[in-house]
């Protein structure tokens, strides 16, 4: 059985498609990605899924049951992080995380005893007695993660589960999703506009763009699709380097540019070794560098979207300004 389930999802607010008839399944035990810029249609699409708000059209299916007739069952069946925090500042970690157990039914003793467990996974039994408002943003992010945990979800889901951290403590939360999914064996669907992020953690990504899910497979399938990594090699002599070159049976494709060599190969860094160890005295060339350049999603990204993540967020700018001028008129 699939974890999720989305078929045709749409999503519109007078008159702008947020979401444009999305289709796709995350599997059981699958941590599955949703990437793409700022005003993609994700977390538009997390909240249809956790039945926050209502699709304009289509269908899914969370854990099983019906988004649309089976919201209680679906809400039981999920936990969610939202993209803007919710915590309440006032009381300390545990007794934000122990109200949480009591609004899902639990009592009083099972609601303490999950929160334990929960507050152990993301490391923070040490400061579950302090007030919120004294925790660090990566704290709050890692509290906000064990209260989705608390009444035993099987799916979690995480918007932007990252945004706004510094990389050193992105990296920390990272273990903590990783850990969960693969050692608690919760699914989890995710969504993130940093590609480093979708890369390293997800299974499957899915690239959405303007609504639109505009390609989906693992990391590593969608990086091949732009034909492997790249090495430049920079040579003395070009002739000699190239007919050197053209004799390797692994090199995909050649280009030269401003006199650089740019070999199109698969698995770059197992390749270096053997570019330095062909005999340049004999082939008559001496290589002066070499450089090695795998592929990221934001080259994904770019290939199906003719933008980078970032020049879409400007655009995206631009668009809510526009907008904004009609309104104020
Ligand atoms: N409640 C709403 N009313 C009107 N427009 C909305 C609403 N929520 C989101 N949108 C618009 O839908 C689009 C997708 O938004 P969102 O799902 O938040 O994207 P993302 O999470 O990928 O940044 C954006 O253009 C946004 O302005
Ligand atoms: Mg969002």
């Amino acid at each position: 059985m699939s974890a999720i389930q989305v078929e045709k999802l749409k999503k519109e607010f007078n008159g702008l498609i947020a979401v444009n008839e999305i289709t796709f399944e995350v599997k059981e035990g699958e941590l599955f990605g949703l990437l793409g810029p700022n005003g993609a249609g994700k977390t538009t699409t997390l909240n249809m899924l956790a039945t926050l708000i209502k699709p304009t059209s289509g269908q899914a299916f969370v854990a099983g049951f019906d988004i649309l007739k089976e919201r209680d069952k679906v809400r039981k069946s999920i936990g969610m992080v939202f993209q803007e925090p919710a915590l309440d500042n006032y009381l300390t970690g545990r007794e934000n995380l122990e109200f949480h157990g009591m609004m899902y039914g639990l009592s009083r003793k099972e609601a303490k005893e999950r929160v334990r467990e929960a507050l152990k996974i993301v490391e923070l039994e040490e400061f579950a007695d302090k007030l919120v408002q004294t925790y660090s943003g990566g704290m709050k992010r890692r509290l906000e993660i064990a209260r989705a945990l608390v009444h035993q979800p099987k799916i979690l889901f995480l918007d932007e589960p990252t945004l706004g951290l510094d990389a050193q403590t992105r990296r920390k939360i990272w273990e903590y999703i990783k850990k969960l999914n693969k050692e608690k064996g919760v699914t989890i669907i995710l969504t993130t506009h940093y590609m480093e992020e979708a890369d390293f953690l997800a299974d499957r990504v899915a690239i959405i763009d303007y609504g639109k899910i505009v390609a989906l497979d693992t990391p590593e399938n969608l990086k091949n699709i732009l034909g492997g990594d790249v090495i430049s090699i920079e040579v003395d002599n070009h002739q000699n380097a190239k007919k050197a070159f053209e004799k390797l049976p692994w090199v995909k494709k050649i280009n030269q540019e401003n006199g650089i060599f740019y070999l199109q190969v698969e698995k770059g860094e197992e390749k270096i070794p053997l570019l330095i160890r062909i005999d340049q005295e004999e082939a008559g060339f001496q290589i002066k560098s070499i450089n090695l350049r795998k592929p990221t999603l934001e080259d994904v990204f770019l290939h199906f979207t003719g933008r980078t993540i970032r020049e879409r967020e400007a655009s995206q700018t631009e668009r809510f300004r526009e907008r904004a001028k009609i309104h104020m008129r």
